[in-house]
C-alpha cells in the first residue's frame, strides 16, 4: 500500500547517510523514496511532493518536502497550470524566514516535539511520553463518481508506532471539503489521546475576520463580527446535548476584507458535529491564520486501546471569492445532493397543535384539529407534547417524559385512532417525541435510575425540569430507539416525527461506562447509532430534528433528518432575521417555519415569512377570522405553485434586514425561467419603505420577465403592473422597487420568463 501510493516521481537511485540516518535508494518511476531508513526511521524524500486537490474553483495544495513533514502550501483559486502549484512556497517564503519551527504550516499539527501553536493532537504514549512527530507515509485518493474525490494522507511518527490518516472529501462542482482523521496506533498498551482535531487549516491573508454565531433559547444565530487579533479566539461549547444553544459551530472567516453578498473572499465553515466542538482560530507570530477544530477535548481525554481507529467528525468548509452569496448556493446544493435527508425530495406542511393547545388537549379537541388541517389545506396534522405517561401524566413539563405510553385520559382510544381520523379527513399525521429525556418524575426515572446521567453523590440540577438518558448505554440506545419503532410499527401510517431535545446536560457521569472521559464521545455515538438503526429501518419518514429551537443543527445530524427547528422564535420580525442568518449554511428546504400568534404581525406577514422555507402552521384556524382563513388557504395554494424554486433553486440575499428598513430574499429557479422574491418592512419609523429599487439577482440578463405580486390578501389589489416586462438586465442593474411601506409591509413577488 504504501509503495503503490509513493510509486511517482523521478528516476533517480540515491544513496544518503546521515548522523542518524542510514539509507538506501530505490529505483521509483517518479520521485519519492529514497531511502529505506535503519534506526531511527525519519526519510528523507529526493523532492518535494505536491499534492492539490481541487474543486472547480479552488485549490487546497499540500507539500510533502524532503523531511516528509506535511504542510499546506496554499488555499486559493485553482491554477490552470497545475505545476506553478509547486512554486507557491518560494512566492509565499514559506520556509526559513524565522519559523523556528518548520511546522507551523503542518497539515495536523502535533505536540510535544517541533511545534509551539495549538496543536491539532496531543498525545500521551503507552511508554508515558508526551511526544508526536507526525511525518508522512503516503497518499493516495479514490474517486466516488465524478464529482467527488476522497484522498488520503497517511502520517505516522518515526519513533511510535502511531499514525493519523488525514481524508479530505473534495465535492468538486459544490467547492466543498470534509475534512477527518482517523487515529490509531500499535503501542504495547493504550495511549491517551488529549486532543483530536478534525482538521486543521492554514491560511495567509493580510487580514482575517472573524463572523461568528451566538445565542440562547429565541435568540439563535446573532452574527458578531470582528477582526482576528494574534492569539487564539475559541469557539466552544460544552453543553453536550443541545449543544448549539449558546454557540453554533458555524462560522465565516473573510481574507483581506469582510466579504460582502457577492465580493470578497470567504470561507465559511462547520463542524459536522452535534456535541461538544471546539474551535481555534490562532493568528500565529507570522500571521497566519490556523483553524484547528474537532470534538471538544473538554473533560474528554480519551483512551486508545491498541488496533483501535479513532474516527473524528467531518470538518466542513468552502472557500468563495464571490462573497458569501455563492459561497451559500454552493453550499445548499452540496447539502442537497450529498447530506441532507431527502434534500431533493418533497417536504409536508402541516398544523401544529402546540402554541394552540400546549398541553391542554383530548381527543374530540384534536378531531377538530384534524378538520381544521383539511379546511386549512396543508398536508398533515403535526401532534406535539403532551400526549403520553399515566402515572405521571404529561400534563405540563414537569412530569411524564420517559413514559411514551398514550395517556389514557386524554386520548382512550390511542395514537391509532387519530392517525386513522386523520387518513378519514385526507390528511397525514405526525407525532412530537423527545426520546432522550426524563422527568424525575416518571416511571421510567423510577424503573431506571441508571439510566439517568447525574453525577451519584451530587444534587441533581434540571434544565426545563428534566434529565438526560445515558445514550453511553446500549440499553438506553435500544429504548430510545423503541420510542420511535413502537410508534411507527403500531401506526405504519405515521406521516412524520418531531424529534425534541430541550435539555442540556449538567453533571455529566455514566453509570455505565468505566471511564468517564469517554461519556460526552459515546453518548454522541450512541445518538447517532440510533439515528442509523431508525434510518434504516425507516429511511423515508421525514422527521424534524428540533432542539428546544435550534439547539441542535448541524450537518452530522442533518443526515438523519429532513429538516430543522430554527427557533422558537415565532415572531415573523424576528425571524427574518434568524432565517436570513441560518440562509447562509443551510439550504431553505431543511428549515421549518411554523405560523403562529407571536408577533405583531398581521397574518399575512406571519406567513410569507414562514414560507421561505417550509411551511407550517401553529394557530388556532377557527380563531382566525374569515379574511385571515382565506388568505392563509390562498396562500398556501400559492406556495405549493412555487414551493420547488424556494426548495431547489438559487437563494439570492438582496436586501439585508441589518442595513436597512427592508429585507429581500429571492429564490431563482435553476433554468432561471421563475423566482419568487419576499420582500418585508423591517423598521416601523415612519416613512420607511423601500425607497429605492432593489437589485434582483440570478436572472438571464437577456430573458424577458413579467413581475407579478402573489399571496396578496383578499380584497387587496396589488400596486404593482403585471403588465409590464423587463429584460432580467433591467431587473438586475437597475432593479424592481417592490413599493414595501407601512402599508404593504410584506410583498412576495413571482417573477417569470416570457420570453
Ligand atoms: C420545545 C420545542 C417546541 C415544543 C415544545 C414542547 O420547546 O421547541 O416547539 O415542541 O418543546 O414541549
Amino acid at each position: 500500500m504504501i509503495l503503490r501510493s509513493l510509486l511517482f516521481n523521478t528516476e533517480s537511485v540515491f544513496m544518503v547517510k546521515t548522523k542518524k540516518v542510514k539509507m538506501v535508494g530505490l529505483h521509483l518511476r517518479r520521485w519519492t523514496l529514497l531511502a529505506v531508513c535503519a534506526g531511527v526511521n525519519i526519510c528523507v524524500l529526493a523532492q518535494d511532493r505536491i499534492i492539490p486537490m481541487e474543486t472547480i474553483g479552488n485549490a487546497l495544495v499540500l507539500k510533502v518536502d524532503q523531511k516528509k513533514d506535511v504542510s499546506i502550501i496554499y488555499y486559493g483559486k485553482k491554477l490552470n497550470d497545475r505545476g506553478e502549484y509547486g512554486l507557491i512556497p518560494q512566492a509565499y517564503k514559506l520556509t526559513g524566514d524565522g519559523d523556528y519551527t518548520q511546522v507551523l504550516n503542518a497539515a495536523y499539527s502535533g505536540s510535544g516535539s517541533r511545534n509551539l501553536m495549538e496543536p491539532a493532537i496531543s498525545v500521551t504514549h503507552a511508554d508515558g511520553n508526551n511526544s508526536l512527530d507526525l511525518r508522512y507515509v503516503s497518499d493516495d485518493q479514490q474517486q466516488f463518481g465524478p464529482d467527488v474525490t476522497q484522498y488520503r494522507v497517511l502520517l505516522k511518527d518515526p519513533v511510535y508506532d502511531f499514525e493519523v490518516a488525514l481524508y479530505y472529501k473534495v465535492y468538486i462542482k459544490q467547492d466543498v471539503i470534509e475534512q477527518w482523521s482517523v487515529i490509531k496506533h500499535n503501542e504495547k498498551g493504550n495511549v491517551v489521546l488529549h486532543k483530536y482535531a478534525s482538521a486543521n487549516l492554514y491560511l495567509k491573508a493580510d487580514e482575517f475576520w472573524l463572523n461568528q454565531y451566538h445565542g440562547d433559547w429565541a435568540k439563535e444565530m446573532q452574527p458578531e463580527e470582528s477582526k482576528i487579533t494574534h492569539g487564539i479566539k475559541t469557539l466552544d461549547t460544552k453543553l453536550g446535548t443541545r449543544a448549539n444553544l449558546f454557540q453554533p459551530s458555524v462560522f465565516m472567516v473573510s481574507l483581506g476584507k469582510p466579504a460582502g453578498e457577492d465580493e470578497g473572499t470567504v470561507l465559511y465553515c462547520a463542524l459536522e458535529y452535534s456535541g461538544n466542538f471546539r474551535t481555534d482560530l490562532e493568528l500565529d507570530f507570522q500571521d497566519n491564520l490556523r483553524i484547528i477544530s474537532g470534538i471538544n477535548n473538554y473533560a474528554s481525554p480519551y483512551t486508545l486501546k491498541p488496533g483501535e481507529e479513532f474516527v473524528t467528525p467531518g470538518f466542513l468548509y468552502i472557500l468563495s471569492h464571490k462573497g458569501k452569496g455563492y459561497a451559500s448556493r454552493q453550499l445548499h446544493d452540496w447539502a442537497r445532493n450529498y447530506k441532507l435527508l431527502d434534500g431533493k425530495g418533497n417536504r409536508l406542511t402541516l398544523l401544529n397543535n402546540w402554541e394552540a393547545t400546549y398541553f391542554d388537549f383530548n381527543e374530540s379537541r384534536l378531531k377538530e384539529l384534524l378538520k381544521d388541517t383539511k379546511k386549512l389545506g396543508v398536508d398533515l396534522f403535526l401532534l406535539d407534547d403532551g400526549w403520553f405517561a399515566n402515572k405521571y401524566p404529561r400534563n405540563g413539563d414537569t412530569s411524564g417524559l420517559g413514559d411514551w405510553q398514550e395517556n389514557k385520559s386524554k386520548l382512550p382510544n390511542g395514537i391509532a385512532t387519530l392517525v386513522k381520523e386523520a387518513g378519514n379527513n385526507g390528511v397525514k399525521f405526525g407525532i412530537w417525541v423527545e426520546p432522550e429525556m426524563v422527568n424525575p418524575k416518571s416511571e421510567l426515572y423510577e424503573k431506571h435510575p441508571d439510566w439517568v446521567v447525574k453525577q451519584p453523590a451530587r444534587a441533581e440540577h434540571y434544565f426545563r425540569n428534566q434529565l438526560v438518558l445515558d445514550l453511553a448505554n446500549p440499553q438506553v440506545q435500544d429504548f430510545v430507539f423503541s420510542v420511535i419503532d413502537n410508534l411507527v410499527t403500531k401506526n405504519p401510517a405515521l406521516a412524520y416525527i418531531k424529534w425534541d431535545c430541550n435539555a442540556v446536560i449538567f453533571n455529566a457521569h455514566s453509570a455505565y461506562l468505566k471511564n468517564q472521559s469517554h461519556f460526552f464521545i459515546e453518548y454522541m455515538r450512541g445518538l447517532y447509532a440510533v439515528l442509523k438503526k431508525l434510518r434504516d429501518k425507516y429511511p423515508t419518514v421525514p422527521m424534524m430534528l428540533c432542539s428546544g429551537g435550534g439547539g441542535r443543527v448541524d450537518y452530522a445530524a442533518l443526515q438523519y433528518f429532513t429538516e430543522y427547528w430554527p427557533s422558537d422564535n415565532t415572531d415573523p420580525l424576528e425571524r427574518v432575521f434568524i432565517q436570513w442568518e441560518y440562509s447562509y449554511f443551510y439550504p431553505a428546504i431543511a428549515g421549518a417555519n411554523h405560523v403562529t400568534d407571536w408577533g405583531k404581525q398581521p397574518i399575512k406577514y406571519r406567513t410569507d415569512v414562514a414560507m421561505m422555507g417550509k411551511l407550517g402552521f401553529d394557530i388556532v384556524v377557527s380563531h382566525l377570522n374569515e379574511k385571515d382563513l382565506t388568505y392563509c388557504q390562498n396562500a398556501i395554494k400559492e406556495y405549493n405553485s412555487f414551493k420547488q424554486i424556494v426548495w431547489q433553486g438559487d437563494q439570492y440575499r438582496l436586501a439585508n434586514p441589518r442595513e436597512g428598513a427592508v429585507a429581500s430574499m429571492s429564490y431563482v429557479s435553476k433554468d432561471q425561467s421563475s423566482a419568487v422574491v419576499f420582500n418585508y418592512l423591517v423598521n416601523n419609523r415612519y416613512g420607511q419603505g423601500s425607497s429605492h429599487p432593489v437589485k434582483l439577482k440570478g436572472l438571464d440578463p437577456v430573458a424577458v420577465y413579467r413581475v407579478t405580486e402573489v399571496a396578496l390578501y383578499p380584497g387587496v389589489n396589488s400596486v404593482i403592473d403585471a403588465d409590464k416586462k423587463y429584460s432580467g438586465q433591467f431587473l438586475m442593474d437597475v432593479g424592481f422597487n417592490p413599493q414595501v411601506n407601512s402599508g404593504r409591509t410584506s410583498v412576495v413577488l413571482k417573477v417569470q420568463r416570457v420570453k
